[in-house]
């Protein structure tokens, strides 16, 4: 028998979480009769480069999962620090959000934030339920980098930063 470990509480663990300090990007998506969709997000990272595959997870009460699913595809736009006010638009909970003004087309029309340090459009390669989340796997399509990136918005502390080269 294994040993067991004690449980976590959720918000314990979120304080922890937040000693992590994450960049923040967009992750958005079409959707025929919804239009382009997005979220703020902190839990994306990167998976492989050959095959080029990264990941995200989704709450899985979000009214968005189901654009995700259907549409089968995803883009993720890095911010900057001059970027909060999108930052803020796509965190924020309110129905019938929409956002297109910060959106340009992407691969296979797929929406990008504009303006930001970096982005990729992806195909879904796969998703699955992983406690209160869905994982998403996605195979890169394209990517792009600005090519004078502004400074990235940190996230720590359950607060927003700008990061300091240090050298
Ligand atoms: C810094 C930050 C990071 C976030 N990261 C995630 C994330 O990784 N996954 C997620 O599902 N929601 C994340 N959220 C919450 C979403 O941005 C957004 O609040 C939520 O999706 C809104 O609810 P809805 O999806 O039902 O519209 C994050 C919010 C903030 C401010």
């Amino acid at each position: 028998m294994g040993a067991t470990v004690a449980a976590v509480e959720p918000l314990a663990l979120r304080r922890t979480l937040a000693g992590f300090a994450t960049g923040v990007v967009v992750v958005a998506t079409h959707q025929p009769g919804m239009g382009n969709v997005g979220l703020t997000v902190n839990s994306f990272a990167a998976v492989s480069l050959e095959p080029p595959l990264v990941l995200w997870c989704l709450r899985k009460s979000s009214r968005l999962l189901g654009a995700f699913v259907r549409s089968g595809k995803f883009s993720v736009s890095a911010l900057t620090e001059f970027q909060l006010e999108p930052c803020n638009h796509f965190a924020s909970r309110e129905p019938g959000k929409r956002g297109d003004g910060y959106f340009r087309p992407g691969a296979q029309d797929v929406p990008v934030v504009r303006e930001a340090n970096a982005g990729l459009v992806c195909r879904v390669k796969r998703h699955f339920e992983e406690g209160d989340h869905v994982v998403f796997i996605g195979e890169v399509l394209e990517a792009f980098s600005r090519a004078e990136p502004a400074g990235p918005l940190v996230f720590f502390g359950g607060r927003f930063h700008h990061a300091l080269p240090m050298g």
